[in-house]
C-alpha cells in the first residue's frame, strides 16, 4: 500500500525542525517499525493516502522535534533494555491523585513514602480535564491537552514524571480512547453542524440501526445508562454511548480519529508519560451482529499506534484495559502474527476473578483449570497483576471451564455475588452489589480488599482478625509471584476498609463504586507501629515486595505453569528459570493443609527452600509439608 522509500522523502521534507542526526534516527527507526505501522494502518484501507500519511509524519516529526534532552536520554536507555518492565524489580501502585495527595505537586510530597515501600511503576488515576459534574471517575474527557485544574498544570505533571523518573518510578496515565465527554470541542463542535467533527462520532438518524447493533450488545451500566445508545436533540439522531449518555463513543473507522489520537499520545509521551493504560480498549472497533468488542481492527490499530510511539518515543509503552473473558485476553498482547507487536502490557483479569473465587470457595480447581487454559503470552510482554482497582469486580468465569470441573457458571457466579455482598451464609465479606443486571443474573461486586477479605466483619475478634490480615497477605502473595507487574491499590497496604460516606460526596452518589476509591488515610500510615493490624498488613505486603525484587524466576519472561492440583485448597504454580524453579503453593483456606514434598523434588527442588520464610522445608513421616491456613510458600532449591 504505502512506499517506504516516498514515505522517507515526506521525512526530508517536512523534517525541517531536526538536526540531521536527528532525521536520521528518525528514519533508522520509521525502517524497523515500518512494517507494524502499514500493517496497522491496513484498517483504513484507501482512506489512509498519501496525503494522510504525509500529515501523519508532520505529525511524528513535530513531536520528535520537541522532546526534552531528559526524555531522549530515557527513549535511549529503552531501546538498549526493551525488557526494562519485565524485571522482577517492578512493583506497582495505582491511586488518585486527589485522594491520594490533593495535587500533583503533593504526590511530589510522598514519592519517599512510594520509595520506601519499594513503587517503580505509578499510576495516577485519570487528571486530565473531565467534563464538569459526573465524570465516570474522570473517564469523560473534555480536554486532553489540560490537567484537571484543582489537581495542577501540565507543567506540574511534566515535573512530577521527572521527580519520578530520578527515584526510579515510571509515571503512567489513562488514555481514554473510545470514546470523549460530550463537552469535548469535537462534540460541541459536532451538536453545532460540523460535518467533519459528526463523522468523529458513530451518529443514527432513527433507531433502525442502533436497534440492529442492540440485538448482540451487551450493557455497560444497566443500572445508570441502560442500552448503547443515546438522543441527541442537537445531532437530530442517536450517538453511540457504550458508557454513560455523556460519555461519546469514537468511531475509529475515521482515519481522522486516528491522526487526532497520534496527537494526543505523542503530547502526553513528551510530558513524560512512560506507560499508557489504554483505557477501554476492547470497545474501540464496532461490527453488526457481534458484542463490539475484540474485534481484530482494535489490534491493527493498536500496532500502528505503538509503531509510531516507538519512532517518536520509544520510552513510552503501552498497556491494555481490556476486561475481557481468558479467551479474548492474550490477543492484547498479541497473538500469531502479531505476537508481541499489540500491548506491551495487559491486565490480568481473569487471575484477579480467579483469585476472589478461589478465596470464596476455598477450593483452587476451577482457577487452576482457567489460568492454565490461558495460553502463553508473547515473552517479550507481561501481565499487569492486582487484586483491587478503581473499577467493580465482575465474575467472569467461563461456563465451559466451570463445566470441566463440575460446576455450574450461572450458579457459581451467583455464590460469588451472594459471598462478597455478604448475603451469603457464613461469609466474611462485605461488599456491595454495582450493576444488577436481571436480564443476565449478573451482579458486580464493589468493595475494599480488606472488606471484602473479611476486616470490616471481623470486628474485635482477635481470630477473625488474623484469618483476615493473612487472606489479604495470601491473596498479594499470588499477585506478587504471579508474574508481570503487580499493582497495589491505594490504601491496601494499611488495610483500607470500604469506605461508608462514599456517597456523600457530590456527583459519587449512583456510583458505589466509590466505596473502594477513599482518601488516603495518612494518620494511619503514619501511626502504623502504634497499630497492630495496620502494621502486620503492611510489613507483610512489604516483605513481599522485598522478596519479589530478589527472584530472578519472577522476570516476566519467564512463564507461568500451573500444575496438577493435589490438595483441592493449595494452588501450586511453577516458574521454571534457567536458574532453577520456582514454586508456589498456597493455601486458599482456613485449615491445615499437607503438600507431597516428592512434588518438589520431581520439579527439580531437591533441597526446598521457602524464600519467604527463609526457612528450609522438611517434610513429616509419610513425606509431606505442612501448611498453615492462608500460609504461601515460595519455594526455591537452595544448596
Ligand atoms: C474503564 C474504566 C472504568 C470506566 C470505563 C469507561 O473500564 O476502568 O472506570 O468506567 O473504562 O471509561
Amino acid at each position: 500500500m504505502f512506499d517506504l522509500p516516498l514515505v522517507e522523502k515526506f521525512v526530508v521534507e517536512e523534517g525541517g525542525s531536526l538536526i540531521s542526526q536527528e532525521l536520521d534516527l528518525f528514519t533508522l527507526r520509521l525502517d524497523r517499525w515500518w512494517d507494524d505501522l502499514t500493517e496497522g494502518l491496513k484498517v483504513y484501507g484507501d482512506s489512509f493516502d498519501d496525503e494522510r500519511m504525509r500529515r501523519l509524519i508532520k505529525i511524528m516529526i513535530k513531536y520528535a522535534g520537541e522532546r526534552s534532552e531528559e526524555l531522549r536520554y530515557l527513549d535511549e536507555e529503552r531501546v538498549l533494555r526493551p525488557n526494562w518492565f519485565q524485571s522482577e524489580k517492578m512493583v506497582g501502585y495505582a491511586t488518585y491523585v486527589d485522594r491520594f495527595a490533593g495535587t500533583l505537586n503533593g504526590v511530589q510530597d510522598r514519592i519517599d513514602y512510594l520509595d520506601d515501600l519499594g513503587i517503580t511503576y505509578l499510576h495516577l488515576m485519570p487528571l486530565l480535564e473531565p467534563r464538569p459534574g459526573d465524570s465516570d471517575g474522570g473517564y469523560a474527557v473534555r480536554d486532553y491537552k489540560k490537567v484537571r485544574s484543582d489537581l495542577g498544570s501540565m507543567e506540574d505533571l511534566e515535573d512530577l514524571a521527572s521527580a519520578l523518573r530520578k527515584r526510579g518510578i515510571s509515571l503512567v496515565m489513562d488514555l481514554v480512547l473510545n470514546h470523549v465527554a460530550m463537552e469535548h470541542d469535537w462534540a460541541k463542535r459536532a451538536r453545532e453542524g460540523d460535518v467533519y467533527y459528526r463523522d468523529f462520532f458513530l451518529v443514527y438518524p432513527n433507531r433502525e440501526i442502533p436497534d440492529q447493533y442492540e440485538k448482540s450488545l451487551p450493557e455497560v451500566f444497566p443500572d445508570f445508562a441502560p442500552g448503547n445508545f443515546t438522543f441527541d436533540e442537537s445531532l437530530e439522531g442517536w450517538v453511540w454511548t457504550t458508557f454513560n449518555s455523556f460519555q461519546w463513543d469514537l468511531n475509529w473507522a475515521n482515519p481522522e480519529v486516528f491522526l487526532a489520537f497520534v496527537d494526543i499520545i505523542l503530547s502526553l509521551a513528551n510530558r513524560g508519560v512512560e506507560v499508557l493504560r489504554l483505557d477501554a480498549i476492547a470497545f474501540l472497533w464496532k461490527r453488526l451482529g457481534t458484542d463490539c468488542q475484540n474485534q481484530p481492527e482494535v489490534h491493527e490499530i493498536t500496532i500502528a499506534l505503538r509503531a509510531i510511539a516507538r519512532i517518536v518515543a520509544p520510552g513510552l509503552i503501552f498497556k491494555a484495559e481490556a476486561i475481557v473473558g481468558p479467551a479474548d485476553l492474550v490477543a492484547y498482547l498479541g497473538v500469531g502474527h502479531n505476537r508481541g507487536k499489540v500491548c506491551d502490557l495487559a491486565y490480568h483479569n481473569s487471575l484477579m476473578v480467579q483469585i476472589w473465587s478461589m478465596f470464596a470457595a476455598r477450593d483452587v480447581r476451577l482457577g487452576a483449570f482457567a489460568l492454565s487454559k490461558i495460553p502463553p503470552k508473547a515473552p517479550t510482554s507481561a501481565w499487569i497483576t492486582y487484586l483491587r482497582c478503581h473499577d467493580d469486580i465482575g465474575w467472569a468465569i467461563d461456563d465451559l471451564d466451570a463445566k470441566s470441573v463440575g460446576l455450574d457458571g450461572f450458579a457459581h457466579r451467583k455464590f460469588l455475588s451472594d459471598f462478597y455482598s455478604g448475603e451469603f451464609f457464613g461469609s466474611y465479606a462485605e461488599g456491595l452489589v454495582f450493576q444488577a443486571n436481571p436480564q443476565t443474573g449478573d451482579r458486580r461486586i464493589s468493595g475494599s480488599t480488606a472488606s471484602l477479605a473479611g476486616l470490616n466483619r471481623a470486628g474485635k475478634d482477635g481470630q477473625l482478625i488474623d484469618l483476615a490480615i493473612a487472606r489479604i497477605v495470601a491473596s498479594y502473595s499470588l499477585i506478587m509471584a504471579f508474574g508481570g507487574i503487580p499493582v497495589m491499590w491505594m490504601g491496601d497496604e494499611v488495610a483500607l476498609l470500604n469506605d461508608d460516606h462514599w456517597a456523600e460526596e457530590l456527583g459519587h452518589e449512583g456510583d458505589n463504586r466509590w466505596v473502594h476509591r477513599p482518601k488516603m488515610d495518612w494518620h494511619r500510615v503514619e501511626n502504623r507501629r502504634n497499630d497492630e493490624v495496620t502494621m502486620r498488613i503492611f510489613t507483610g505486603l512489604k516483605h513481599l515486595i522485598d522478596v519479589r525484587k530478589s527472584l530472578v524466576q519472577l522476570d516476566a519472561a519467564v512463564e507461568i505453569e500451573v500444575l496438577d492440583v493435589i490438595d483441592p485448597s493449595i494452588l501450586p504454580l511453577i516458574r521454571r528459570h534457567h536458574e532453577g524453579s520456582l514454586l508456589i503453593l498456597s493455601n486458599v483456606s482456613e485449615g491445615i493443609r499437607y503438600y507431597p514434598i516428592s512434588e518438589l523434588v520431581n520439579n527439580g527442588i531437591a533441597k526446598p527452600f521457602d524464600a519467604l520464610s527463609s526457612k528450609y522445608l522438611n517434610s513429616d513421616r509419610n513425606g509431606y509439608i505442612r501448611i498453615e491456613p492462608y500460609e504461601h510458600l515460595w519455594v526455591i532449591h537452595k544448596d
